[in-house]
């Protein structure tokens, strides 16, 4: 049968190459984004799908400095901590990383969740009530897609307390934080994941990953 919908061959590689090609970015150069972009990967970022579509995302931007130092001193010491979380020569390996450009890139994104919004029985949710902040996730992913196609970076900083995040940004108490995002213009986009590159943790093949019909079986 014939496929009326797929996208044209370059379509699809342009689909494949943004997602292939994404990669969590750390340094930035600090040029201004500009407001069309921004918006449209904004956008991206609200067509994503959301359970019984309860669209439970806001989309702080966060340009201010000192908003900016107080997130990126509340990294710091999120990461002292982190770091004597790990043993031996990996505790050398984890301070040698950049995990952050808080700072130094154009602005920041804190992409929330709205735990509230339209009630409390919605649709998709009655059973499994973490699907809110599932949804919230897909659109940080829309979000880092449609920047990477842009030619803009991003980077999740999950490092920092989410409380620390709640009070620096003033959040309601129903609001939570989902991702804190560095966004702007990168020298370059790295060919793999940093880490893979540096050999903290190898890359899974997809084949290990794949069962049939039940956990652990591997033949269709
Ligand atoms: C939920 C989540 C939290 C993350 N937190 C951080 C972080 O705090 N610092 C950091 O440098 N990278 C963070 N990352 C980026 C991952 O390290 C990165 O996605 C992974 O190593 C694969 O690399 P790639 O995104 O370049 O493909 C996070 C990614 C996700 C999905």
């Amino acid at each position: 049968m014939k496929n009326n919908h797929a996208f044209s061959d370059a379509e699809k590689q342009a689909v494949y190459r943004a997602i292939g090609q994404r990669r969590d970015v750390r340094r930035f150069r600090s040029e201004p984004i500009d407001d069309d972009i921004l918006q449209r990967i904004l956008q991206a970022a609200a067509h994503a799908p959301s359970v019984g579509y309860m669209q439970p995302w806001n989309f702080l931007i966060i340009r201010d400095a000192t908003v900016r130092k107080e997130i990126h001193d509340a990294f710091v010491v999120a990461n002292n901590e982190a770091k004597e979380m790990f043993e031996g020569e990996r505790k050398d390996a984890y301070a040698a990383l950049k995990l952050e450009g808080i700072t130094e890139s154009a602005l920041n994104i804190c992409i929330t969740c709205d735990r509230s919004r339209f009630g409390k029985v919605i649709l998709g949710r009655t059973h499994q009530p973490d699907m809110d902040l599932y949804s919230s996730v897909c659109a940080v992913q829309n979000l880092w897609l449609a920047a990477r196609a842009e030619g803009v970076g991003v980077g999740w900083v999950s490092i920092i307390k989410a409380e620390d995040l709640q009070s620096i940004l003033r959040l309601p108490e129903n609001v939570v934080p989902i991702a804190y995002l560095c966004v702007g213009y990168t020298d370059s986009f790295a060919s793999e994941p940093e880490l893979k590159t540096y050999g903290w943790l190898p890359e899974i093949p997809l084949e290990d990953l794949i069962f049939y019909d039940s956990w652990g079986k591997t033949k269709k």
